[in-house]
């Protein structure tokens, strides 16, 4: 990667991050009709042709009109402005102003990128070869769990700086206080890290205290670039919650948030203690959105000279930075 004099940030490790996949809608939100994205600063439809969906570079190679003016008929996506039909691999199967006996120009094909559905969700990669599949999330597709919640926003801030956030616990206290932590006790609990492959596992013990007072453990695993998975385990406790939280980078500044919630119980059942979070969520993430919007600068700092860390509570942040930094150092 050519060398700046400008410091680091995530966006100078865009390369890499295009070969990951990333989360761009529910499945049930792709349709009838192409959804426009941006991704990494590539302007991309995803939409469904038949029973898969697929996704494409939003741009007809005839005259450069946005696919998303578009629309689906049977399993093709038809060009707006001259009615150009497009199958699944993106093959242009009709011009409608030359006659049917015609050939149709072997380069009439649309950029395409693949794309899948797990979990619900549809994760589109803009490399034929992903460094890394989709990230595990085991009780997604465990019998014993259902989901509870999926919901997703916009947040005018980068990925990166959105990922940093969820896993930032010393902000407990202070934006969320009385939700997930008090100001009377800010200090954060030790975090145990470990790398694997692309993951980065933590946990930490939490005393008890006036908002959880039972003993727990948080545990995490942060699959690069953008994905939380996260749970939290209590002592004789066969309950279980689990979150996934989940960024997509359209531009520098700008991402869409994804946040779901699965648990192994009955939904309606009595909630126990720091359950029931789910009619929380919205008010925790726009606390957070408040912050994330206005730090600057926007792209997340990889070099980490730049911004300020201390021992102990930024271990997390420290790390993670860390791992994407040396996306840019190995590639090409
Ligand atoms: Fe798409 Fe002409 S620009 S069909
Ligand atoms: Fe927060």
């Amino acid at each position: 990667m050519a060398r700046t004099s400008e410091p680091m940030n995530e966006v100078a490790v865009w390369p890499a991050l295009a070969q990951y996949w990333h989360p761009v809608a529910y499945a049930h939100e792709v349709t009838d009709k192409p959804v426009p994205l941006t991704l990494l600063g590539e302007e991309i439809i995803v939409c469904r042709l038949g029973k898969e969906v697929q996704a494409f570079a939003d741009l007809c190679v005839h005259r450069g009109t946005p696919l998303s003016l578009g629309w689906i008929e049977g399993e093709e996506i038809i060009c707006a402005y001259h009615g150009w039909a497009y199958n699944r691999e993106g093959k242009c199967t009709r011009i409608p102003s030359i006659p049917a006996e015609h050939p149709i120009p072997k380069r009439a094909c649309l950029t395409r990128y693949p794309a899948r559905e797990r979990y619900g969700i549809v994760w589109v990669c803009l490399s034929d070869e992903p460094r890394a599949p989709v990230p595990e999330y085991p009780a997604y597709e465990d019998a014993n769990y259902h989901i509870v919640l999926r919901d997703r926003g916009l947040w005018k801030c980068s990925a990166a700086r959105g990922i940093e956030n969820f896993i930032d616990l010393g902000h407990f206290s202070w934006i969320h206080e009385s939700i997930l932590g008090t100001r009377d006790l800010p200090l954060t609990p030790e975090m145990h890290i470990e790398r694997r492959g692309e993951e980065l596992r933590f946990y930490c013990d939490c005393v008890p205290d006036r908002i959880h007072p039972v003993a727990h453990r948080r545990n995490y695993r942060l699959a690069r670039p953008f994905s939380i998975y996260n749970w939290k385990e209590q002592e004789g406790a066969d309950r279980q919650e689990v979150l996934v939280f989940l960024c997509t980078p359209h531009t520098e500044k700008e991402c869409t948030w994804f946040f779901l919630i699965a648990r192994n119980y009955d939904p309606d059942a009595d909630k126990g203690e720091g359950e029931g979070q789910e009619n929380l969520y919205k008010l925790i993430l726009e606390q957070d959105q408040a912050i994330v919007e206005r730090q600057r600068p926007e792209a997340l700092p990889l070099d980490l000279r730049e911004e300020l860390h201390v021992k102990g509570p930024d271990a997390i942040a420290l790390e993670y930075r860390r791992f994407l930094a040396e996306l840019g150092v190995d590639v090409a």
